[in-house]
């Protein structure tokens, strides 16, 4: 195993940029050997985070002259960027691993390389090490910053590179970027979580929070929309907390303040909140702002106040309730979706009920909904009472019921209306379509052509088919 240590931020981005121009050559060679550009695919799992840090690992590929691809099949270079929020996504990455060891045996040249939350755990590490002897390279959530340093390492050494740090203060973010959207970004404000929810993994695997200064934060959104950018969300495990351990502190609703004087900026999203340290100060920023869109992610986890505190959430049923009327009551258009677990140790189906009734009584416009999964290492994993599969099963598929009728009926709401919509993409299915997302999030469907991505037009809201819309452009 090796070690990289810390040094000041400036030092280390100019240490990154020379590790880069050293992989530059041994791309080049591999370029040779291959007779052609070589290719780099980098798989996401997880959340938003994770695909923001996956737009950075691509950035140094395409730096050190790397050509992307979607497609494992094809690539010379494979970065699987793991979450491990629940077992099923760790379940598979185990199994596409075992399909890329085939790859590799047509491909010598291929590299395989593991980062992201998952390789966080120990027991992880061990198993790769054991099982998975074709991996090459292994780093962690920490020291994403020293991919460039990592691969030219790589280049230089036969056998496995390991390296994971258990935490860090460094903040290294001027490094090569590339965005899979053009129009929009995801922007880093801050790292890490400190409410350790007792089910919860994220604290282990990602360290203590840290905010970005205020400053750096305001000049990459610039630069970004210098770039083209339109729409940015501003992304931290629990923004709520952001900028309240800075040398200057600063809140989460100052710094939306800020963001919203960028001329050129139309979009501003944000995630995720959590629901304890949700200001007056932000819902009245939110009402006053003609950039924040009408989207708020509230996970409420449960309804249940036993299981919200077993869960060392911090909050009640009641004090939940009363903050979303408080924000609908300041921001009426404003939709709110929610994460939710269902099977957490304990829970009874009449738990599930009280979830229930919360999901009746706010409304979300979605919500995720997931079985419980034990993490090792976290509190809720010691608990004794973990509940049976069939139970958890019963509990979910009628919450889902639930979430599912009332998101369909939040959106028939809209029907008739015309709204501002940011051109996407082409439609999926069908190539005379595109897609807009709406400032509540939702997705509408249109006649227009390509050139209009990345612009903002008004569309009408014709059809509903349950949780999407099809439409026209309005001028
Ligand atoms: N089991 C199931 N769901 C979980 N989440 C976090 N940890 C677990 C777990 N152990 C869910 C929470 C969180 C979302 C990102 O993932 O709902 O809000
Ligand atoms: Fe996990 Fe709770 Fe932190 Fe969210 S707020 S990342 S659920 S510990």
């Amino acid at each position: 195993m090796i070690k990289y240590t810390a040094m000041d931020d400036e030092r280390e981005e100019i240490l990154q940029r020379e590790s880069m121009e050293k992989a530059v050559l041994y791309v080049a060679e591999l370029e040779k050997a291959l007779g052609r550009t070589p290719r780099g695919c980098v798989v996401t799992f997880g959340c938003q985070m994770n695909a923001r840090d996956s737009e950075k690992l691509s950035g140094i590929l395409v730096k050190i002259g790397y050509s992307l691809t979607e497609s494992e099949e094809e690539a010379d270079l494979v970065i699987y960027n793991t979450c491990t929020v629940r077992d099923n996504a760790n379940q598979r990455v185990y199994g596409r691993l075992g399909y890329l060891n085939s790859l590799k045996k047509k491909n010598p040249h291929l590299r395989i390389i593991l980062c992201g939350c998952m390789m966080q755990e120990a027991s992880v590490i061990e198993k790769i090490r054991k099982s998975y002897r074709f991996v090459d390279l292994i780093f962690g959530t920490h020291n994403i910053f020293k991919f460039a340093q990592l691969l030219v390492t790589m280049y230089e050494n036969q056998e496995m590179i390991v390296d994971i740090w258990q935490e860090t203060d460094q903040i290294v973010e001027k490094l090569p970027v590339s965005r899979k959207y053009a129009y929009k970004s995801g922007i880093n404000i801050m790292f890490g979580c400190n409410n350790f929810c007792s089910y919860c993994i994220v604290p282990y695997v990602r360290g203590r929070e840290r905010s970005r200064d205020p400053k750096e934060i305001l000049q990459e959104i610039e630069g970004l929309t210098q770039d083209g950018v339109v729409e940015i969300m501003l992304l931290g495990q629990n923004v709520n907390s952001y900028g309240k351990n800075l040398e200057h502190p600063i809140s989460f609703a100052a710094l939306l303040r800020e963001v919203e004087k960028i001329e050129k900026l139309k979009r501003i999203r944000f995630m995720t909140s959590h629901p304890k340290d949700l200001s007056d100060e932000l819902i009245e920023v939110m009402g006053e702002s003609k950039k924040i869109c009408r989207h708020l992610h509230l996970p409420v986890q449960s309804g249940s106040n036993r299981i919200l505190q077993a869960m060392n959430r911090r909050y009640t049923k009641e004090q939940y309730l009363s903050l979303v009327d408080k924000i609908k009551t300041a921001i009426p258009d404003i939709a709110i979706t929610t994460d939710i677990i269902v099977g957490f140790p304990g829970e009874t189906l009449a738990d599930v009920e009280e979830t229930i009734d919360v999901v009746k009584k706010v409304q979300y416009d979605n919500a995720f909904t997931f079985m419980y999964s034990k993490r090792t290492g976290t509190p809720a994993a010691a608990m004794e009472n973990q509940v049976p599969k069939e139970v958890v099963r019963e509990g979910f598929d009628k919450l889902l019921k639930v979430v599912q009728d009332t998101a369909r009926s939040r959106a028939a709401l809209l029907k008739g209306q015309v709204m501002e919509a940011l051109v996407e993409e082409v439609n999926e299915q069908d190539a005379s379509l595109m897609t807009g997302r709406l400032s509540n999030n939702m997705l509408v469907h249109f006649p227009a052509d390509m050139a209009m991505i990345g612009k903002l037009v008004k569309v009408s809201l014709d059809t509903c088919h349950g949780f999407y819309y099809t439409g026209h452009i309005v001028d």
